[in-house]
């Protein structure tokens, strides 16, 4: 690794990381994970150079709300891994683009899935494979700051490189999307989606290599919906009543244009979190949608780089949660408040009946973001929710043939760049060391060092959170000695169903369990901040043959 001279505050404050134990950390311990991470969000950039859109002058609600098409395929075709069978064939574009993010703004140069942002809804049917030909016709030269310290992004590398990986798919690892798999513009991939798993909300987006963070800035994100059989039966909100909401924010000019924060050392741009001015649903500032009185579900996804949501209606009334990242919970779950980190989804059913001619506003926090205006069509839900969706069968941790203990944001013994936040102390490039057996269950502990909430997330297998339990930091720094100091904490029950992504609480040790079933190969795993991601918070594993 080359050493790179990061700015002084940078470099503090990638030491407070790696001790995981400044006052700062350990107020935020105390105060829990929300405090952890709204607190250890003191500003540390240099704010781009130029006027910033000011949210609370915009005019709100006045866009309607974009719902993004569904991909239609163009065509069928064979494929060697389906033999005698023809499948649907899409073809998905990156382009660039503009588009206006508010009425009052110029249109934003945008990077998309099909020039759109987000891109088209993907829609799949559990059991059935389709093709998607990801096909980069991007220009060469990236328009955001690209930081040629980070592994991956170097100098040579040429400026843009894109690899699709979908979120949340069991694909096999040649069509997984892995990091280095990433091609140029005027190159295409073809990939193959088996969608043999159940129902739920996944997402596509690009991985490329060292500078994910800025290809999904850009708005290279698009919704990927599985639906299968038992979920359909259930009679939940459909048709123009089930739509994605895509969340993400980003730092917007007033002349339109996105910026991505770099950091005050010219040499190292890379930053450690990107917090935007305000929040695109859809790719819309503030838009508002037209509902009836009837149920919506809503496909909650947080496709921030960094920001977590806490979601609410001005209405006072509930989001009623039915499915997390992987699918239906085992029954309805009313919640006033849905917390979102960055790539975790939630299904919920907003009930707007007998709400004729009220506004009800989504707010993440106190903030508005986005506006329902009921009107009455005549039409009106006969039935009601149903009270079990889908039994959510436990896996027995008696079952597991392993247990790694994992530390997240360790620093390797030889030094390195200490703004890096490492997996088990691992350089992503360092030979593989998570390694399971096809079709085996393991627990994987994952040891949170740092004084932030990190998204962690798994490819190619759902899981299920066992516990969170803290311990105790010094004890680890001292010896890597695990010890506890307080009992282990069951997940919440918006946290009981399948998950591919969850947080990592800071002084916590974070349990989950899955069963790694799907092709051998090699995945990966990391941190969904994607400026984690990035830095070294990534690792991959390999799924060995059974
Ligand atoms: Cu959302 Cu490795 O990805
Ligand atoms: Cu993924
Ligand atoms: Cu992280």
């Amino acid at each position: 690794m080359t050493p790179v001279n990061r700015s002084r505050r940078q470099f503090l404050r990638g030491l407070a990381d790696l001790a995981g134990a400044t006052a700062a950390a350990e107020l935020a311990l105390l105060a829990g994970p929300a405090a952890a991470q709204q607190g250890m969000h003191a500003p540390q950039l240099a704010a781009p150079n130029v006027p910033l859109v000011n949210p609370v002058t915009l005019a709100r609600f006045v866009d309607p709300l974009p719902i993004p098409p569904v991909a239609k395929p163009a065509g069928q075709r064979a494929h060697p891994a389906y033999p005698g069978k023809s499948l649907p064939y899409y073809r998905m574009a990156m382009r660039a683009f503009r588009a206006p993010l508010h009425r009052d703004l110029p249109p934003t140069p945008l990077w998309g899935y099909e020039g759109m942002f987000p891109g088209p809804t993907l829609v799949a049917t559990s059991g059935q494979p389709l093709l998607v030909e990801w096909i980069n016709a991007l220009p060469e030269h990236h328009f955001l700051p690209i930081d040629h310290h980070v592994h991956g992004a170097e100098r040579d590398q040429p400026s843009v490189r894109t690899v699709t990986h979908v979120h949340g798919a069991r694909a096999p690892a040649a069509s997984d999307g892995y990091p280095e798999a990433w091609f140029v513009p005027g190159r295409s991939a073809l990939y193959h989606y088996p969608n043999g798993q159940d129902a739920a909300t996944l997402w596509y987006h690009d991985h490329a290599m060292g500078i994910t963070r800025l290809n999904i800035y850009a708005g290279l994100i698009g919704a990927y919906l599985v639906r299968d059989e038992a979920e359909q039966a259930l009679g939940l909100p459909s048709g123009d009543r089930d739509l994605p909401l895509v969340l993400c924010d980003r730092l917007i000019g007033r002349d339109g244009q996105l910026y991505y924060p770099v950091s005050d050392d010219p040499q190292a741009p890379w930053v450690s979190e990107c917090h935007g001015n305000a929040i695109l649903c859809n790719g819309k500032l503030y838009p508002y949608l037209e509902v009836e009185p009837r149920r919506y579900r809503l496909r909650l996804l947080n496709a921030a780089n960094t920001r977590f949501y806490e979601l609410s209606l001005s209405s006072g009334q509930p989001l009623v949660q039915v499915a997390s990242d992987q699918g239906l919970l085992a029954a309805p779950l009313p919640r006033q408040r849905v917390t979102l980190y960055p790539a975790e989804r939630a299904e919920v059913v907003v009930d707007f009946a007998g709400m004729d001619g009220k506004r009800v506003q989504l707010r993440q926090q106190s903030e508005a973001i986005m506006e329902f205006r009921v009107r009455d069509r005549g039409r009106r839900d006969t039935g009601a929710l149903p009270a079990a969706l889908r039994p959510v069968e436990r896996l027995d941790p008696a079952g597991a043939v392993r247990e790694r203990v994992l530390a997240l944001g360790e620093r390797d013994d030889a030094g390195g760049n200490p703004m890096m936040m490492m997996l088990g102390g691992r350089h992503w490039s360092a030979p593989v060391t998570e390694d399971p057996r096809q079709g085996s269950v393991e627990i994987w502990s994952m040891v949170n060092l740092t004084g932030d909430a990190h998204p962690m997330h798994l490819h190619l297998v759902r899981f299920q959170v066992l516990d969170r339990r803290p311990f105790d930091l010094f004890a680890w720094n001292a010896t890597r000695a695990l010890k506890y100091t307080g009992p282990a904490q069951p997940p919440p029950p918006e946290e009981m169903g399948w998950k591919d992504t969850v947080r990592a609480d800071p002084g916590m040790v974070t349990r989950i369990i899955a069963r790694f079933e799907g092709e051998p190969g090699r995945y990966v795993w990391h941190c969904h901040l994607l400026e984690h991601e990035d830095n070294e918070m990534m690792r991959p594993f390999l799924l060995r043959p059974a």
